[in-house]
């Protein structure tokens, strides 16, 4: 499966895969709230967006079939993963560890020594994935 940098150009494609892929999560919007959300990661409201560490992967048909987004973000002190998706029908079969270390990958050669990702609490998917790529777990208290 071709997987390129992403540029943010296409936030439609990619609030459509976010739809389709949180669709059964904890963590699921509807579709003009990822168009807002993805414009606001692009545009800079979560840091700085890094599309040299942000990749994408196409599947048939003009669709995405995963997407992970990266910024620079000082309210976590360095880079986040403020997006990583994969279209249901591509889940499972480790396109989601590809584009999460190929973003570490390229984090790294810019010299970035830590990154971090916010999982909401029951996306154990995710929690999976990350503990898999040596992300550790840190409980976030918020109060
Ligand atoms: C999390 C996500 C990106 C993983 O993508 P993926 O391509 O399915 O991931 P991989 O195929 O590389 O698998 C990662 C791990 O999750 C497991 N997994 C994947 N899909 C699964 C499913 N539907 N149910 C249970 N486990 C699953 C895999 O078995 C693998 O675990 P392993 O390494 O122990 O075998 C994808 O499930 C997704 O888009 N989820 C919805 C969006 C989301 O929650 N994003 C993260 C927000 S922080």
């Amino acid at each position: 499966m071709p997987v390129r940098p992403c540029d943010g150009s296409d936030i439609e494609k990619l609030a459509s895969l976010a739809h389709a892929a949180f669709e059964e999560t904890v963590d699921h919007e509807p579709l003009g709230l990822w168009t807002r959300k993805i414009s606001s990661i692009i545009n800079g409201k979560y840091g700085t967006f890094l599309p040299t560490a942000s990749f994408m992967a196409d599947a048939t048909a003009g669709q995405l079939a995963g997407v992970v987004l990266a910024t620079n973000f000082l309210f976590y002190r360095g880079p986040v993963i403020a997006l990583i998706a994969v279209h249901p029908c591509a889940q499972g079969a480790g396109l989601g560890t590809y584009l999460l270390r190929s973003c570490v990958n390229a984090l790294s050669v810019e010299g970035f020594t830590v990154c971090r990702a916010r999982i909401s609490p029951g996306n154990d998917v995710s929690k999976r994935l990350f503990q898999r790529n040596a992300f550790v777990l840190r409980e976030l208290w918020v109060g």
